[in-house]
This record gives C-alpha cells, structure tokens and sequence, in this order.
C-alpha cells in the first residue's frame, strides 16, 4: 500500500504590501517607526502592535472559530483534572472560552494574546492558538541562561558561549548594545543569583508554568526556558531558551542578580532586551496589517473535490505530528567550535547527523526531527547504520535533545529498523474523537467516494488492528467506541492502525544492533513523532534513556508531549469542505484574520495500558544527569559522557 498522500493545504501568495506610493510615513505611524529594520526596542514592537483596536466581531470570529475545533481536541475532558503527575495543565476548556468572551479588552493584541496565554498553558504543543499578528517578533535577551553542575552543585548561569552566541546574532544586534553602553560580554558565564528577584529556578518554575507550554510535563518545560543545543532545519543551532527568548516584546529589561567570571562581587543588572522582528516585510501600520494580521489564501481550508483547488495544491502531505517553536531566533547557529570534530558519516546531510565516536565502537545518531525530506529520512538512516556496520561499530546511541517531531511514519520506521522487522507493526494503537460533526464528516466522504489520497478522516487512511487496511467505504466512526474520562462520555472512533509499510527501503528482519546497546539521549524536549518513538523504544524494548538537565530536585520525563497526529486549522477546514459540510451549524467558521488553531486529532494508545493515551503514561527516564560547562552546548562531549554512562 501507498502511504496516505494528498495535496498540501498552502498556496503560495505574493504578500500583499500596499505599496505606499512616494509617500513618506508619518511619524506618528506607530510601526512605519521601524520598518525594514531587523532589530526592535520591545517597547516599539509592543507600541505597534497595540496599536490595533478591539474589534468585538474579530472576538466572536475567533472564539466561535476554536470553540468549534476544540470538539474535536482528543483532550478536551482530560483537562477537567489532569491526571498526575500533570495536574497543572487542569482547566475548564469551556469556561476559559467564556471568560474570555466577556473580558474587557483594550487592543486586538489583548484579546488575541489571553487566547494564545489560554492555549499555551494547555501544555499541548499540538493545541495552540497563534495569531499571526502578533507572533512577529522574538524578543531576545543577550545573557540567556543555562543551568549547569559544577564542584557537584547546580546554579543557573548566563551561558559560557554567550558572547559567541550572541555574536550570531549580527551586528545589527550587538552594535545596539554598544550603542547604548551595554557590555553584555561581561557577563557570560556568570553565576546567577536572582532573576527579577526570585531564585533563578523559582522564575524558571514561573516561565515553565505561564509562557512555555508545548509539554505536559512541567520538568519538561522547565527545560526549555533553558538555552540549548538542537539541530534546526538541517543545521546545528542554539535555542535561546524562553527565559531569554520569549515571544512577545512585552519585556523591555530582565533584572538579574549575578557574579561576573573572575569576580566575588555580586551586581544587579537590568540587562536589556532587543526584538528580531520575524513577520512579512511591510513599511507602515496599514500594510503591518495586511501582510501579518489580515486572511490571506492560506488561512483557511479549500474543498479538495474541486479539481481546479487540487492540482493546484499538487504537493504530497502525510500525517505529521510536530510541535511549532514560534521562538525561531532567525539564524542563529551553534557556535562552529561547539559543533561535533568527528567526521560525519554517510547519511548525514538531512536531518540526521551521524558519527562514530573515537572509541569506535560507539555509534551516535542526532535525530534532528522527523521532518524534511522523507524518503531521504530512510536513506540516510540505511546509510549511517551500513557504515556503522562496515565499521565495526557494536553500540548505539541516539540523541533527541529539541526534536519537535514530524511524520508519523518516521518514528515508526526508525522504531522498525533499530528493533528488526520481525516485531511487526510499529506504531500504537490510534483513535480520533467520534464528535457529531466527525461523525458526518465520515459519512459524507464515504458518500461521496473521498479517499485518502485527500482526506485524512478517509477510511482507507487507517488500517484494523489485524493491520489489514480499511475498505474505503468502512465507517469507523459510527458506530462510535465509548470512552469515559473525569466522569465525561467522550467516545471515540473505533480503534485502528498507522498504515505505514512498506517503507522505501528494505527494513531487516533482526535488529541491526542488540537492542540492549541502544540509548537515548535528550533533554526531554521531545515532543510528538519523537515522543512516540521514544515511547515505543522504551515501553516495548525497555532502552535505556537519559535525560540531561532539568531543576535539581524535580521530576522530568523523558517525553515532552506525545498526541498521534496534528491537525492545522486550515487542514481540519480542509477535511470539512472537501466533505462537503461546511453549512452544517456545527462547523467552525472561516478565520478572517491570519491565525492557526491547531489540535491534537489523533490519540495514541499506551503500549502498556491501552486504555491511557501514551500523553498522560507518567515514564520517567533510568538516568538522569546535569549539564556542564562541557556538555550543555557541546553534543560531542555530552555523547562521549553518555556513552561512558549508558553503553557498557
Ligand atoms: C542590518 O539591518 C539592515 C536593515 O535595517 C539590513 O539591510 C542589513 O542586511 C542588516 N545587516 C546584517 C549584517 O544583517
Ligand atoms: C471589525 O472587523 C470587521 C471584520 O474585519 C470589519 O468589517 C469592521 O469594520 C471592524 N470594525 C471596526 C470598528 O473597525
Ligand atoms: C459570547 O457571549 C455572547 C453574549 O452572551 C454570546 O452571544 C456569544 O455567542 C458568545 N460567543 C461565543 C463564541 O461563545
Ligand atoms: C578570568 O581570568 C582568567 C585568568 O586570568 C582569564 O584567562 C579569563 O579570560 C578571565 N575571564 C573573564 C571572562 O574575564
Ligand atoms: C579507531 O580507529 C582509528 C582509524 O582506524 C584509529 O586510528 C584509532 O586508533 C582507533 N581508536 C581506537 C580507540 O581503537
């Protein structure tokens, strides 16, 4: 069988700039201010953005819009009381709706960022509301924090590289420190005492609770305030972590309290930030709007039964399960002399970048993500893991630090080629959630001969649990399967299949190493596609799994977030019209603003207990380790330390 394809849900636009003809901008133009600059004092970011005012019928537009997606959130009724270890994500999804319904707000930017602070504290990266209006800027701290071990003792410090970090920033950046008499280079590496006065891991707990979001798990999220090594796109790259790259500009300065390298003398700083701006070019506050803020084509869905939609979107599409970082810090690599020394073996020019250690014995796969090309995924999976072999290479270790996920099907075949496969299917047991809308979303493509060459509600996208595929006209979605949750009936679909096999390349039959010499390393941030790999790695093979980093002293699993499949909002507006029912009252309406309200579609069942979805299987990882000076940003020396640990 073909894997599920369909046409992608974008099309590509010219931006419409209005072209201010001639004209120079007023100087009371709020954004003409900094047009075409790439670097931002947050308060005239913050100033332009609020300058657009409250509009009561883009409020019901928008809330009507995700209450209506929200009936299709496969965790809805798991938020009436998170089960622990997860309780902090608990809330009335309804009632939040609701206060925000009768809020007074002032701007636009108030109400679109209660709903964005609403869904982030849902701590589903799948789950979000993002208004592109006002995900334009980053806001960018030149001292970001890490958290570190050192003499045996951990403290949050202003991270030894900073100066080569920053520098990467460009001299757009810096030259603006200067400018203003700020020396931030004095500060790297320093010891943090305070930050905007509280125990700089009691702030950490506070930005993991209020502005991380992405996963569950709150050790997790303390994690990603954290600045950190990952791979972005197909290169190696430093996030700022949100403590110091947070996303809006609505922070002009962070007060810390901190002791400069070769000194014993403790300072108070209010150290400045500065905004990257990362929206569409614009050159005054009218075409800010149409660029960033107003519908465009790609907002919403298209019915894909109209040929003339579809040849249009030709390209391929297959389930994906990722999170959005909207934390991008544009170009902002890991500094080249923290980058691996090994040469990098076959197979290494994707997002996987492989090498053998010195000792070589060891294997190390950086599994960046699962997205990007697909087939070259599986390729240069066959190609590192040949080498390896041809190499003598008997122990394997793969790092998942800041891997947000991709196609489903990916983690899958990595999970099938590591563990032989003899082990049959690879992936869990799914369901998507059996609301009445779906329910007639089903019907209708059955009726109407939809397949899943366009449709991911299609039946013929899904296999039944003998892993025989779905005829196209099988409605697994009526009659519905019961589920209760926090005392709520919430039925789901029957239950079924990933239809992944066969992949593009021959998988073994036995695993390519002994499964026993297999690790996982990672700082938790591994969210969708990698958590469920993760997850089918540990609970059907029990690998061993360290996780690095962290609050000392608090709990951190070794998955961030683990749905089973994303829908954007303009592919669930998709899979309504293709069905032809987008009059049914039921039905969200179009956005006319630019703005995603993604959700987690699809739940994945817990291999162990297949009545938990595998979000909410409390795992912790066997080992756990703090950073060092040596290994927070330099993934060599944290391999070579691992393997010491893990691979005997
Ligand atoms: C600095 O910003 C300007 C726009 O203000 C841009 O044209 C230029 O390319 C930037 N310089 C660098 C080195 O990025
Ligand atoms: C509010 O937004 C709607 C939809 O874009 C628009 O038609 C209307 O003019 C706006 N109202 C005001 C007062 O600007
Ligand atoms: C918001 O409240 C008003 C007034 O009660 C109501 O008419 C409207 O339907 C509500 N909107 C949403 C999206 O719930
Ligand atoms: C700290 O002192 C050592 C020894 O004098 C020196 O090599 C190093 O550059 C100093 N570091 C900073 C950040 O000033
Ligand atoms: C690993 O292999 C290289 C190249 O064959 C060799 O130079 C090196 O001595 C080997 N190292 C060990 C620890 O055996």
């Amino acid at each position: 069988m073909v894997f599920v394809k369909r046409a992608t849900g974008v099309i590509l636009t010219t931006l419409a700039l209005s072209l201010t003809t001639g004209a120079a901008p007023s100087a009371a133009d709020p954004c003409a201010k900094f047009a075409g600059q790439q670097f931002v004092v947050p308060a005239d970011a913050l100033t332009c953005l609020k300058s657009f005012p409250f509009n009561e019928t883009l409020r019901q537009n928008v809330l009507t819009n995700i209450a209506r997606v929200f009936d299709f959130f496969t965790f809805e009724d798991f938020y009436l009381n998170s089960p622990a270890p997860f309780q902090e994500s608990t809330t009335n999804i309804r009632a939040d709706i609701a206060r925000i319904n009768r809020t007074t707000f002032a701007t636009d930017y108030d109400f679109n960022r209660a709903v964005y602070d609403f869904t982030t504290q849902l701590n589903d990266g799948h789950t979000r509301w993002f208004p592109n209006c006002y995900t334009s800027f980053q806001n960018l701290l030149p001292t970001p924090v890490v958290t570190l071990e050192e003499n045996g003792v951990q403290n949050v410090f202003v991270a030894p590289d900073s100066v080569e970090f920053v520098n990467l920033l460009g001299v757009n950046y810096t030259s603006h420190f200067d400018q203003i008499g700020f020396n931030f280079r004095r500060f790297a590496g320093a010891k943090v005492l305070s930050i905007e006065g509280q125990d700089p891991y009691a702030y950490a707990d506070f930005i993991a609770k209020t502005a991380s979001g992405n996963y569950l798990d709150h050790g997790v999220r303390v994690n990603s305030v954290f600045s950190s090594y990952r791979i972005s796109g197909t290169d190696f790259s430093q996030r700022f972590g949100d403590i110091s790259g947070p996303a809006f500009p609505d922070k002009n300065f962070l007060t810390m309290t901190l002791i400069p390298v070769n000194s014993t003398k403790s300072e108070t700083v209010q150290v400045p930030f500065l905004a990257s701006y990362v929206g569409a070019p614009f050159t005054d506050r009218a075409s800010f709007w149409t660029a960033n803020c107003a519908a465009n084509d790609e907002t919403n869905g298209v019915n894909l039964r109209n040929s003339g939609v579809s040849a249009k979107r030709a390209t391929q599409k297959q389930a994906r399960a990722v999170i959005i970082d909207k934390t991008p810090a544009n170009g902002v690599g890991l500094p080249s002399q923290f980058q691996p020394r090994l040469p990098q073996t076959d197979g290494s020019t994707g997002v996987i970048k492989s090498y053998i250690l010195p000792d070589n014995k060891t294997g190390v796969m950086f599994v960046g993500s699962f997205e990007g090309d697909f087939n070259q995924f599986q390729t240069d999976t066959v190609a590192a893991i040949d080498q390896f072999k041809a190499s003598g290479v008997s122990r394997l270790l793969i790092d998942l630090t800041n891997n947000g996920g991709g196609f489903v099907c990916l983690g899958q075949f990595l999970h099938q080629y590591l563990a032989g496969a003899k082990i049959g299917y690879p992936g869990f047991v799914s369901t998507s959630r059996a609301n009445p809308l779906a329910q007639k979303i089903v019907a209708a493509d059955i009726a109407l001969g939809v397949t899943g060459q366009i449709s991911f509600y299609a039946p013929d996208n899904w296999a039944f649990l003998n892993d025989t595929p779905q005829p196209v006209t099988f409605n697994y979605n009526t009659p519905s399967a019961p589920f209760k949750i926090n005392g709520v009936s919430d039925p789901t679909s029957q239950r079924f299949h990933d239809i992944c096999t066969p992949f593009v390349v021959p998988v073994p039959e036995e695993p390519p190493f002994d499964l026993s010499n297999v690790a996982i390393v990672s700082n938790g941030n591994c969210a969708s596609t990698c958590a469920m790999f993760s997850t089918l790695m540990f609970e059907r093979h029990q690998t061993k799994i360290a996780i690095f980093g962290g609050k000392p002293g608090e709990q951190l699993q070794y998955k961030g977030m683990a749905g089973n499949q994303v829908l954007e909002w303009a592919d669930l507006d998709t899979e309504i019209k293709t069905a032809g029912v987008k009059n049914d009252p039921l039905a969200p309406p179009d956005l006319l603003i630019q703005g995603n309200m993604r959700h987690n579609w699809r739940t994945a069942w817990s291999f162990l207990d297949e009545n938990v979805p595998i979000a909410y299987e409390s795992e912790l990882p066997q080992f756990r380790f703090a950073y060092t000076k040596d290994t927070y940003n330099d993934p060599q020396n944290l391999w070579t330390f691992a393997a010491s640990k893990l691979l005997h």
